[in-house]
């Protein structure tokens, strides 16, 4: 994707620099676009945990760059082992951190110390490769589904809502359901989205708008609360989300509020589609509400709101009373029961373990990792 006609990735190596992995950091977007220089996996932890970098395919990938920064300082069974598991708990509920470090470890405990870090990199390389390429497909595969809208309302808006931040910046590139979004919008469709501004963290109205606009593509930003009001009144054709976690009888976690809308969708017969990379896959848990781990983040997150002042201060402001506590439970789980299909890179799909294991037969034999 591009900013101001530049190419970019949203993770890279810098070959010029001993091999560092370059990110853009993501709590200074929108008001500054500012690229970060990792050196070492203690850097990549606060990274990832600070949400620097963010959005479960990106996570898993920078993750996996992480463990090569390790590798090269010490390739030792010891090193692998340990980095691989601090690096795998700094947030719990997107499956695709774990995902990419186990595909890490499997690929790296057979190879010799002398060529691990050389490898790390290489198996790292490949996992942003493949989500790229995956991610791509997402698009392709969703696109029927925005073309269909646009056939039954000739030269009117496909309005699309859509929740947090699912484009290029979650991902290595293209992003899940912005994929969709993207690739219609390249077609011709005349797309507008409905941004739900994703209090605490706001990825929409901070992210997702801003990507969108980078883009070119109509949007209009909306207060979380908002979604439910617009599908009463036919203002929404079709909900398009992304997600961390997807179970094998098709539940779906997702950021906070998500599953709110699932219910309005449902109530208003709006199709509610997930966008899912395989690395999103647990095929290893049923029941996404008893089985999903659920990030629980600081308090301060929703008390206070951080935005940029008319004189171009960036300043975070508390909202909440004095005293008042907060709680943050970042992501939800919406039941399969409400959602009306997954877009993979393979297809689509109804969510179940039928329609994923049309999709994902490596899995019908109780295996639980792609
Ligand atoms: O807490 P975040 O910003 O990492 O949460 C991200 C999301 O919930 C996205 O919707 C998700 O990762 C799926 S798409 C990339």
């Amino acid at each position: 994707m591009k900013i101001d006609g530049v190419a970019y990735r949203s993770v890279w190596v810098d070959l010029d620099d001993g091999w560092s992995v370059r990110i853009f950091d993501q709590t200074r977007l929108p008001w500054s676009v500012e690229i970060l220089r990792l050196t070492n996996e203690g850097e990549v932890a606060h990274a990832i945990r600070s949400m620097q970098v963010r959005g479960a395919p990106l996570i898993g990938a920078v993750a996996a760059f992480g463990l090569a920064l390790a590798l090269r300082r010490d390739a030792s069974d010891e090193t692998l082992e340990s980095v691989a598991a601090m690096l795998g708990a700094t947030r719990p509920t997107a499956i695709n951190l774990r995902w990419a470090l186990a595909r890490m470890l499997a690929e790296l405990r057979p190879v010799p110390p002398a060529r691990r870090a050389e490898a790390a990199y290489a198996a790292a390389d490949a996992i942003a490769e493949d989500d790229v390429e995956t991610c791509r497909a997402i698009g392709q595969h969703g696109l029927p589904l925005l073309q269909a809208i646009a056939a039954r309302k000739p030269g009117k808006p496909i309005n699309v809502l859509t929740h947090c931040n699912t484009g290029w910046i979650a991902t290595v590139d293209y992003g899940t359901a912005l994929s969709v979004i993207y690739q219609a919008h390249d077609a011709g469709l005349p797309v507008h989205v409905w941004v739900d501004e994703t209090r605490p963290r706001n990825q929409g109205s901070a992210l997702t708008a801003w990507e969108l606009g980078k883009h070119g593509v109509p949007h209009t930003v909306i207060a979380d609360n908002a979604g439910g009001h617009l599908m009463q009144h036919g203002e929404v054709d079709i909900v398009l989300v992304g997600t961390d976690r997807v179970t094998r009888q098709g539940d779906v976690a997702n950021k906070i509020g998500t599953y709110l809308k699932a219910l309005a969708a449902h109530d208003n017969k709006v199709p509610f589609w997930v966008a899912l990379p395989h690395s999103t896959l647990d095929m290893s848990v049923r029941d996404g509400l008893r089985e999903i781990p659920i990030e629980e983040r600081a308090a301060e997150e929703v008390l206070t709101v951080t935005g940029r002042t008319e004189d171009g201060r960036v300043e975070t402001v508390r909202t909440a009373a004095p005293g008042s506590a907060g709680a943050n439970p970042a992501f939800d789980v919406t039941p399969a029961r409400l959602v009306t299909g997954l877009i993979t890179e393979r297809g689509r799909c109804d969510a179940s373990e039928a329609g994923l294991l049309k999709l994902y037969p490596e899995f019908a034999a109780g295996k639980d990792a792609a």
